[in-house]
């Protein structure tokens, strides 16, 4: 086997971060595997795509003979799996995508990921990973008084994101309980930082607010959410990629729950400080409510507390250093920007924000 690390969904918003931060800080070799959808951007990488550690392929998970020809051919130690489809309001309009890549596409990566690894040397196989990256959205939605998710909670999900998430996540337990693959199980919060594409919520607001443009709240902007800054949770993928116990889930997240409406409040005080010039000042006077998300889960929290105590993992942003790092960064990557929100992210903004959705 080689030091080689095969990332899926390498050009997404936290595969991105998670192949820099990789790169960046241990010896292995990374190879990227991403189909490249709307979602997957290779700007997001210029700064290694000529690093001698980095590799990237084109192609698709739920293609197996592409699979077993690349895990053959590169060898890999680990895989951590990104690729998803990741929008819940798009899992709303069209859920087939998520079902194909998200259940089918994880289907076929642990398939031919235990062929790959029932073939390896004994060695080769103990030490083998298959690490993968679920959301705390598996576990439904929490009153406000209710305990925080813990890796025991039972799954509840409620939208076809959610339900497609959780369906790999099982297929994953699956393969460790029936066949023995070494597979580790992360479920994280809401996430936020560089590379987000902006159709969720913290990049929509920001560059809505700088365009003048209306700053869209579902239902009563009370839901809650738990927010972590992306590198954190790219440390804590790191962490138990090289200390979790195989077959074991650990849950990742901020402890950080904000209502929708903080969020917003807290990216317009910072835009204030930060373009005073811009077309609508204050920034909150752009705040419109619009018809809610159907099925919108009201609060989601997680119980960090297995990842700490065993893995010694903390973020180590809070969330007023990660959203100050996070509007600069969208304000001064304005390239970035306009090669995302170009033909096809119009068209999406058009029929999410349309009076019907
Ligand atoms: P993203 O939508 O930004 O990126 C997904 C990437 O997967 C893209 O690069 C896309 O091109 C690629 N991809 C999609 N379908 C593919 C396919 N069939 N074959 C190969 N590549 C494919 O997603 P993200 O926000 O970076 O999320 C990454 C992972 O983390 C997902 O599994 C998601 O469920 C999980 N997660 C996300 C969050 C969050 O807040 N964003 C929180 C917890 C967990
Ligand atoms: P999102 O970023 O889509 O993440 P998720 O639904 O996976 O948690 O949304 C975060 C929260 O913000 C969620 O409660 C829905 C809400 N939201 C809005 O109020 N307006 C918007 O335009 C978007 C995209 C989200």
């Amino acid at each position: 086997m080689e030091d080689l690390i095969l990332v899926t969904g390498g050009a997404g918003f936290i595969g991105s971060n998670f192949v820099l931060q990789s790169i960046a800080s241990e010896p292995a070799r990374i190879l990227n595997l991403d189909k490249l959808t709307y979602a997957g951007n290779l700007n997001n990488l210029r700064a290694v795509e000529a690093h001698p550690r980095y590799r990237f392929a084109q192609g698709d998970i739920v293609d197996r003979d592409f699979l077993r020809d690349l895990l053959g051919r590169e060898q890999p130690r680990a895989i951590v799996h990104f690729a998803a489809e990741s929008h819940v309001d798009r899992s709303i309009h069209g859920p087939d995508d998520f079902v194909r890549t998200n259940v089918n596409g994880t289907f076929s990566l642990l398939e031919e990921a235990r062929a790959y690894w029932s073939a390896l040397p004994e060695l080769d196989r103990a030490s083998f990973r298959f690490l993968h990256v679920s959301t705390d959205e598996v576990y439904g939605s929490l009153g406000p008084s209710d305990p925080a998710f813990s890796e025991i909670t039972p799954y509840a999900p409620n939208s076809p994101y959610s339900a497609s998430k959780a369906a790999s996540d099982h297929l994953v337990r699956a393969y460790h309980h029936t066949y023995g693959l070494p597979v580790l199980t992360t479920n994280c919060s809401n996430n936020y930082g560089p590379h987000q594409f902006p159709e969720k919520l913290i990049p929509l607001i920001i560059l809505n607010a700088c365009a003048g443009k209306p700053l869209p709240v579902y239902g009563d902007g009370k839901n809650v959410r738990d927010w972590l800054y992306v590198e954190d949770h790219c440390r804590a993928i790191r962490t138990v990629l090289s200390n979790g116990r195989a077959g074991e889930t650990y849950n990742i997240g901020g402890r950080s729950e904000k209502k929708n409406l903080e969020i917003i409040g807290a990216i317009c005080g910072l835009l204030d400080e930060l373009r005073p010039n811009d077309p609508a000042v204050p920034h909150s006077k752009l705040i419109t409510f619009v018809k809610d998300r159907p099925g919108h889960d009201r609060r989601y929290a997680m119980d960090t507390r297995k990842i700490e105590r065993e893995l010694n993992w903390r973020p180590l942003e809070t969330f007023e250093s990660g959203i100050h790092k996070t509007v600069r960064w969208y304000l001064e990557h304005e390239d970035w920007v306009r090669d995302v929100t170009s033909g096809s992210y119009r068209q999406w903004m058009a029929k999410n924000y349309a009076t019907e959705r």
